[in-house]
């Protein structure tokens, strides 16, 4: 995958790649990420494991997780358990996280970032490609969430709860319509369980991240290449998001230096958001020299109707 050159601006909005939080900040913690073997959530594995936590990640792909789970553990020292799981499953997901809770104790520190997605014209999807996205995304991250619950609120524990959403949840997004829904109840389910599980002393909180090159969105979103170099231009601070960017806000939000956070969903997106919602954002690639004609022709058009 080659990586897509940044704009000039860029220099000055270095991305940062080192943890922010202080050595030791999960120390004794049990974290859990789905979608860990690769792209973002192999970033925030990497992150929490090298800042104490002992993580499990889950995804399909047993091999691929073996991999990354050896790779994160002798970078960080840190045990790193990696199963196989599809989210979709729920006596699955039930059967793996009695896994984890034998192996390494119950998980407080939770992320559900596993997906599903493709672009497609609604019109060509069948309604298994629906369900497919809706399972994965939505189902995925509620089977996680209510078995994990569940286990939190009986053991008195509490814990901390990040699902990775979209910008798209704000106004919708063409030819991602399954992921949109998805995403967008995924928010919907996190802001409604932070109203019911402060109690329990539980907190769920939402990243929702602008382009990051992985091979796992990338391939699925712009397979071809040919929407990705114009996505720049609708990123004010000129380059993608970096995943360590992503990882460091996850663990701030899943950290106790959080804690009067939930119910939150915080859009790391390169400014992609207020840029879209701009109307005349158009305007940004207009030269000098096309602005100095569209000047002499308001002008222009400003002393006519004066004279009328
Ligand atoms: C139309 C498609 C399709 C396509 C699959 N289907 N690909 N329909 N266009 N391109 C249909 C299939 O025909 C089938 O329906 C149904 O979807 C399920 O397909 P399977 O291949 O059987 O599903 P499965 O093996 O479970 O794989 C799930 C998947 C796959 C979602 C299709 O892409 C996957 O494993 N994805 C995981 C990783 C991923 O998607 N990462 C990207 C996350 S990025 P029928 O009717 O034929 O049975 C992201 C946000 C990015 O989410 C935002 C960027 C800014
Ligand atoms: P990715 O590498 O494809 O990550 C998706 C992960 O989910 C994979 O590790 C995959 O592993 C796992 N997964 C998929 N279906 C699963 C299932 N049924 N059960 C268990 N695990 C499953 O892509 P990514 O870019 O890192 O995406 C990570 C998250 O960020 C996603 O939630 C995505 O929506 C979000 N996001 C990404 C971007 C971006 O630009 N990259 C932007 C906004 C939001 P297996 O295939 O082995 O199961």
């Amino acid at each position: 995958m080659s990586s897509i050159p940044s704009k000039p601006q860029s220099k000055f909005f270095p991305a940062m790649k080192t943890p922010m939080l202080p050595k030791g900040t999960f120390k004794g913690k049990v974290a859990l990420v789905t979608g860990g073997g690769t792209g973002l959530g192999k970033g925030m594995a990497l992150m929490l494991s090298s800042l104490g936590a002992s993580v499990a990640i889950l995804g399909r792909r047993a091999n691929v997780l073996e991999k990354t789970a050896s790779e994160l553990s002798s970078s960080t020292g840190n045990r790193v358990l990696a199963l196989s799981c599809d989210v979709r499953d729920s006596d699955a997901v039930k059967t793996t996280i009695d896994k984890i809770e034998s192996d390494i104790g119950l998980p407080t520190v939770v992320i559900n970032n596993a997906a599903g997605n493709f672009v497609s014209p609604a019109e060509r999807l069948s309604p298994n490609a629906w369900k497919t996205i809706v399972d994965i995304v939505l189902n995925g991250s509620a089977n996680i969430t209510l078995d994990l619950g569940k286990r939190l609120i009986k053991a008195g524990q509490g814990g901390s709860f990040l699902a990775i959403t979209t910008t798209y949840t704000f106004r919708g997004s063409g030819f991602v319509a399954s992921s949109a829904a998805a995403k967008s109840g995924v928010e919907n389910m996190n802001r409604s369980l932070a109203s019911e599980w402060g109690r329990y002393g539980i907190r769920l909180n939402c990243i929702a991240p602008g382009p990051i090159q992985t091979e796992g969105a990338f391939s699925r979103l712009d397979p071809t290449g040919r929407f990705t170099n114009n996505m720049l231009d609708k990123l004010p601070i000129g380059r993608l998001g970096e995943v360590e960017e992503i990882a460091n806000l996850a663990s701030f939000m899943l950290s106790d230096y959080a804690s009067w956070m939930t119910g939150e969903t915080v859009v790391l997106d390169g400014g992609e958001l207020p840029f879209a919602a701009g109307e005349f954002n158009q305007f940004i690639n207009t030269t000098n020299e096309e602005w100095d004609f569209l000047e002499k022709t308001i002008r222009e058009s400003n002393a006519k109707q004066k004279k009328k």
